[in-house]
């Protein structure tokens, strides 16, 4: 199976956490992309949605789903999201598509975080894949000058040649070089720092339950 099958199979069988008649929260991403089109087939069993970016909003409403602002709904039953990276835990790294801090604002939300991922996300420890950072742009260097007296290397992310900006309208700095092997410490400790909006280690809003796609089927992972 391609990757991208495999992405097409999780976005399917995350529809077994839908709960009818509920407002969904809804990550963003190629894999949650695959999601959306399932739940097209189940709109009008469901109220709506919460999303996590512009575009996973424009992706629901152009198939009729309604979309739901976050403070008009107090807590949602089910988060349903992509990882970049997730570990044996349930600890993530996020934001590869630059969605991280509304991400986490929806997880919080949620009362069970289903994260949906290929196998090529398992890993053992967390830190191969740069760690997203969003963050305020004048603090960018402080910023990597604190990363870099942890050992790693801060890149920003740019587009079409200039500095990203978010849908909050803040940069990204990409992270390489790191080792994380307490998420919830280096969550903590990198929360602390002035002008960090969001890091993208999701340890304190962590999945509590993985369906990973491998060849042989959709293995379902309990944290
Ligand atoms: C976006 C995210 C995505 O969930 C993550 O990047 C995985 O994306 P994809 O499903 O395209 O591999 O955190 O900010």
């Amino acid at each position: 199976m391609t990757q991208d099958e495999l992405k097409t199979l999780v976005g399917q069988a995350a529809l077994l956490y839908v709960e009818p008649g509920s407002i969904v929260g809804v990550g963003t991403g190629s894999t949650v992309n695959k999601f959306i089109d399932a739940l097209a087939g189940m709109k009008d069993q469901i109220a709506g949605a919460v999303s996590s970016s512009t575009a996973s909003t424009a992706r629901l409403q152009a198939l009729g789903i309604k979309v739901f602002d976050a403070t008009e709904v107090d807590e949602l039953a089910v988060y349903i999201d992509g990882a970049d990276e997730i570990d044996h835990a349930g600890y993530m790294i996020k934001g590869g598509g630059a969605a991280l801090t509304r991400e986490k604002i929806v997880a919080a939300q949620s009362r069970k975080f289903v994260c949906i991922a290929d196998e090529s996300k398992l890993v053992k420890t967390l830190g191969a894949f740069p760690v997203p950072v969003e963050v305020i742009p004048m603090a960018t260097g402080r910023i990597t000058r604190q990363f870099a007296a942890l050992g790693g290397v801060a890149a920003l992310r740019l587009k079409d040649g200039v500095p990203l900006v978010t849908d909050n309208g803040q940069h990204i700095l990409d992270v390489t070089g790191l080792k994380i092997i307490d998420p919830l410490g280096f969550e903590s400790q990198v929360n602390q720092w002035p002008g960090v909006v969001t890091v993208g280690v999701f340890a304190f809003q962590k999945a509590d339950v993985c369906l990973l796609g491998a060849p042989g089927g959709v293995k379902t992972m309990l944290f």
